[in-house]
């Protein structure tokens, strides 16, 4: 039909109302009231900010503290002078946004429904499953071994590969940084018995998989009745997000949706179910959902992030013991995929299935 040709071709077309295929039902639909509640309080509603340089210096020890807190009370937390250059991630939104005003015949050549694609172009969450499609187009490109990939990726704009490819390894090297303080922050290192799982754990996540998901969210003129992504939870250890000036990124958070407040140059991010699971349940994975704006366009970028397809993610020993049982099975990544192509035709929380 002519929603599978996505959002920005369906505007491209000229619309001043949402069509029914887009309509949520009332009980799913963003409601203004949460909205004009989440402004009043916005000020106590901030996530945690993380200065990442901070972390490197003598204030290690406190920061790492928040750290944790954040990922415990939040599952969220803005990343500041985490040191990628701001011309890599201007480049970035730059040439993600020139891709998306290409042709619509020349973004289609990426179309594709096989999920291990390296490169995929799309619109809505599932386009082959959703009743009910979302206010989203995106691009899906997968980034390991990021030389095996890259020549798959869209050859236009001609800068697309080159720029994509930086910013892809810049965020993979700050993904493997903040573990390194996140393993700490779970009393994993800084012990020398403890260092060899530490170490291994690293060198697996330098091979591990990288995925990243390229956000479109055109302008709505009805942003009340639909939804840029519904409330869903990342499946890897975390998300690197990068998102332009406009809002949109709401987190569930103690049973409210709150905005996340667009900082310049900061990453948003965020626990995934790997991490749930490998901490025991001591971070949180935390659902989240992309609301639209009536006026402007919004482009985010996902990095998400985790151990190689193949591999069992479990607990950590080191978190099990007679105060904490063990409370989610081992899991990887075909039994995600398994999980969400069997379950129509609402996602429940795939976390939920490996308790
Ligand atoms: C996502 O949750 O995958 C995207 C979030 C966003 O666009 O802000
Ligand atoms: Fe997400």
């Amino acid at each position: 039909s002519q929603y599978q040709k996505g959002v920005k071709h369906l505007c491209e077309n000229g619309i001043n109302k949402v069509p029914k295929k887009y309509i949520l039902p009332v009980s799913d639909r963003p409601n203004m009231k949460d909205r004009e509640l989440i402004n009043v309080k916005k000020q106590n509603l901030k996530l945690p900010i993380i200065d990442f340089a901070e972390l490197q210096g003598s204030n290690r020890p406190q920061v790492l503290k928040s750290l944790a807190n954040a990922c415990e009370q939040y599952g969220f937390f803005q990343l500041v002078n985490h040191g990628i250059p701001s011309d890599v991630i201007s480049s970035m939104i730059d040439v993600s946004t020139r891709f998306f005003e290409l042709p619509f015949e020349e973004r289609a050549k990426y179309m594709s429904s096989d999920m291990q694609s390296p490169v995929r172009y799309g619109t809505s969450f599932n386009q082959n499953k959703d009743d009910v499609f979302c206010w989203r187009d995106f691009l899906k490109l997968m980034c390991n071994p990021i030389s095996d990939v890259v020549p798959h990726w869209p050859s236009s704009p001609v800068d697309l590969r080159r720029l994509m490819a930086t910013y892809a390894k810049e965020t993979k090297y700050l993904f493997l940084m903040i573990m390194v303080s996140i393993l700490e922050s779970l009393g994993l290192v800084g012990t020398t018995e403890h260092k060899t799982e530490e170490d291994e754990i690293l060198k697996d996540f330098e091979d591990g998989s990288q995925l990243m998901v390229v956000n479109c969210y055109p302008p709505c003129p009805e942003p009340n009745l639909t939804l840029g992504i519904p409330p869903h939870s990342d499946y890897g250890f975390l998300t690197l997000l990068l998102q332009d000036e406009v809002e949109g990124l709401q987190i569930q958070h103690q049973d409210k949706w709150i905005n996340v407040e667009p900082i310049a140059n900061a990453f948003v991010v965020n626990v995934g179910d790997h991490l749930e699971i490998f901490s025991n349940g001591k971070y949180k994975s935390v659902l989240h959902r992309v609301s639209v704006n009536p006026m402007k366009s919004r482009i985010s970028v996902a990095s998400l992030h985790s151990l190689p397809f193949n591999y069992m993610v479990r607990p950590s020993p080191k978190l099990i013991n007679e105060e904490n049982p063990r409370g989610y099975k081992d899991t990887d990544f075909s039994s995600f995929l398994e999980y969400i192509s069997s379950c129509e035709p609402k996602r429940k929380n795939f976390l939920e299935s490996r308790k």
